[in-house]
């Protein structure tokens, strides 16, 4: 017997997800008091269930995890038998390394929290596959990539003759050549330097991307700097069409006016974050993932 509790953060995503699973979400009431404090409340059976609590660590990741810690808790306390964070978007995992002295390991310390509360973790494209290894937990990272690859070769005209994939910067391409080595072509890479957190400028590119179209692939957007500036860059070195896939839309700031450049001919997330549909640009569209977790 399994049930599925869906935080606040993400429900879109856990109503299909469980809708894959053959049934619907259990009931949960998450209300917040005055002074913001979260209160939770299990309104279901749970004494020897296997539970899976899905929620996304993407804006206000803080609040959202204190919530999914108190969700476990709950459950812990009303006799579930084993509990599953299904986290489609694990914030902070960015901030997977020391740059300099003085900062911590902000997604060790995530990671700690949640594998002192859960029994198991399924994810979707971790920053980094070595994450996986600051949980104390078994982690399943799930990935877009058959998801995307379906998707890229429906686009009219696809043939791996006329495409190239592009690793936005050196840190990407090994997941990018996995792209190229499925699709059958060339991969080209963007060597970038970043001089200030959240800013981006693009150094070299390495590969011919004159009269290809270019299919830029990256874990996610966040202020849409580094993927528009490789946007342009590919642009101006002749690319026939560009289109980007990223499997997390953490979209801050400006960045759905900046990815609505007329440079770019469409834009592809999963669905591992929520957005505001109603003015999202109309190059850009969304993947459904949740189906992957049912198979994991
Ligand atoms: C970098 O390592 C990541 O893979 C993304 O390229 C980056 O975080 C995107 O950030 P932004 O959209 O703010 O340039």
């Amino acid at each position: 017997m399994f049930k599925i509790f869906s935080g606040s953060s993400n429900i879109e995503f856990a109503e299909r997800m469980s809708k894959s699973f053959g049934k619907g979400l259990s009931d949960i009431e998450i209300k917040h008091f005055k002074d913001g404090e979260i209160s939770v409340l299990v309104k279901e059976d749970v004494s020897d269930c296997d539970c899976f609590v899905v929620q996304s660590l993407c804006k206000n990741a803080n609040d959202h995890l204190v919530e999914m810690l108190m969700i476990s808790d709950a459950l812990k306390r009303s006799n579930a038998r084993k509990i599953t964070a299904v986290i489609p978007y694990l914030g902070y995992m960015r901030q997977d390394r020391r740059c300099r002295y003085g900062e911590p390991i902000s997604c060790k310390v995530i990671a700690s929290v949640i594998s002192q509360y859960f029994d198991r973790v399924i994810t979707i494209d971790l920053h980094v596959s070595q994450i996986e290894a600051f949980f104390d937990i078994p982690v399943v990272n799930l990935s877009c990539f058959d998801i995307f690859i379906n998707d890229i070769e429906k686009i009219e005209g696809f043939s791996n003759e006329d495409f190239v994939v592009v690793a936005p910067d050196v840190g990407a391409s090994k997941n990018v050549r996995r792209y190229a080595d499925r699709i059958g072509c060339q991969m080209i890479i963007i060597e970038k330097q970043r001089k200030r957190a959240n800013e981006s400028q693009i150094m070299s590119i390495i590969g011919d991307v004159k009269g290809k179209n270019a299919i830029i692939i990256d874990d996610m957007i966040d202020t849409g700097g580094t993927i528009c500036n490789v946007a342009k860059l590919l642009s101006n070195n002749g690319a026939k069409s560009i289109r980007i896939y990223a499997s997390h839309a953490v979209c801050s700031g400006s960045a759905f006016e900046l990815l609505s450049d007329k440079c770019i001919n469409s834009v592809t997330f999963s669905n591992s974050i929520p957005v505001n549909y109603s003015v999202v640009p109309k190059n850009m569209s969304f993947l459904d993932v949740s189906s992957t977790i049912f198979r994991s």
